[in-house]
């Protein structure tokens, strides 16, 4: 990456993916929605952007009924796409999910009802997946055991901090019937992350990008690959749309931690600049660069800039 201004690169990127709602067979989520086709929309528009991730996080709801063919699936649709971008794969639990499958089809593990946490060391960047999922409910919560275990996990502090990956966000939704399906408990979560070195929280659940604070730590949402929720339908009820699919991408700098919402879709681009304008532009001082550039009485178009 270019330094082009005040910031150097970031330490770390991660791309942030969540609800991909996979079903089993040939069937189609709703009779309406083909999950598969949507994810695969969203992983080629990440591999051709050449942003190549350090991780890819999903943040839950991987499958829609926690079918073995759903996972297997997953497991082979996203699979091949991180090994030819080099990054690893984090799978979260959401309420949509079954733990035993999930730890059998996704980890090669033997399958268990216990909560599927875990800890991944990403180049010094820690993320710790948290199993917000509740065995047979679709609202969230942490059992005492995941708490204290959450608590243990953060007294060592990670070289470049921690992000908690989690299906429940700890924030209100404007989509009113959400908040019956919300993170239980939340007082406690918070008791255990203050004052940690935890940066950020990534989550999903709510099928609409949202961003806010939970306990001073700043939490980001992704918008679901599979559909999204319209939050601006009437009523206020819960409007799910075949549109608004999105990820997030999370650069992790020295001090702060920004998450840019990616639209999933074939946009026809309306302007841009070329390579070889950029590359023009980072070999000017910056000084030039503010008067050719930023300056509304720049003599220099994009073509000037390009010939030169
Ligand atoms: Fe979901
Ligand atoms: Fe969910």
């Amino acid at each position: 990456m270019i330094q082009l201004g005040l910031h150097p690169a970031p330490a770390h990127v991660i791309a942030h993916f969540s609800d991909t709602h996979l079903v089993g067979g040939d069937r189609a989520l709703f009779g309406a929605v083909n999950s598969h086709d949507n994810l695969l929309l969203a992983l080629g528009q990440l591999e051709r952007s050449g942003t190549r991730p350090e991780a890819i996080v999903f943040t839950g709801d991987l499958a829609d009924l926690g079918e073995v063919d759903a996972y297997r699936r997953l497991r082979s649709t996203v699979e091949p796409v991180a090994e030819r971008m080099g990054t690893r794969i984090v799978w979260v639990m959401g309420n949509h999910d079954e733990r035993f499958r999930f730890q059998s089809e996704l980890f090669d593990q033997d399958g268990s009802n216990d909560p599927q946490d875990r800890v991944y060391d990403i180049n010094g960047l820690r993320i710790v997946a948290l199993d917000t999922s509740v065995p047979g409910y679709h609202h969230g919560d942490l059992s005492d055991g995941q708490l204290d275990w959450l608590t243990h996990v953060l007294a060592e502090p990670a070289p470049d901090g921690t992000l908690l990956a989690m299906h429940h966000p700890p924030i209100p939704s404007p989509v009113e019937v959400m908040a019956i399906l919300e993170l239980q408990r939340q007082d406690r979560l918070a008791e255990v992350i203050r004052g940690t070195d935890v940066r950020g929280v990534l989550a999903g659940h709510l099928h609409y990008s949202a961003h806010s604070i939970f306990a001073g730590v700043p939490v980001s949402v992704a918008s679901a690959t599979c559909y999204s929720i319209d939050i601006s339908a009437t009523p206020k009820t819960f409007s799910g749309v075949g549109g608004g699919h999105g990820f997030a991408l999370v650069h992790v700098y020295e001090e702060q931690i920004v998450h840019s919402a990616v639209a999933v879709g074939d946009f026809e681009q309306v302007s841009g600049f070329s390579e070889t304008f950029l590359a023009k532009i980072a070999a000017m001082s910056p000084a030039e660069r503010l008067e050719v550039f930023s300056s509304k009485t720049s003599s220099c178009s994009v073509e000037d800039i390009e010939r030169r």
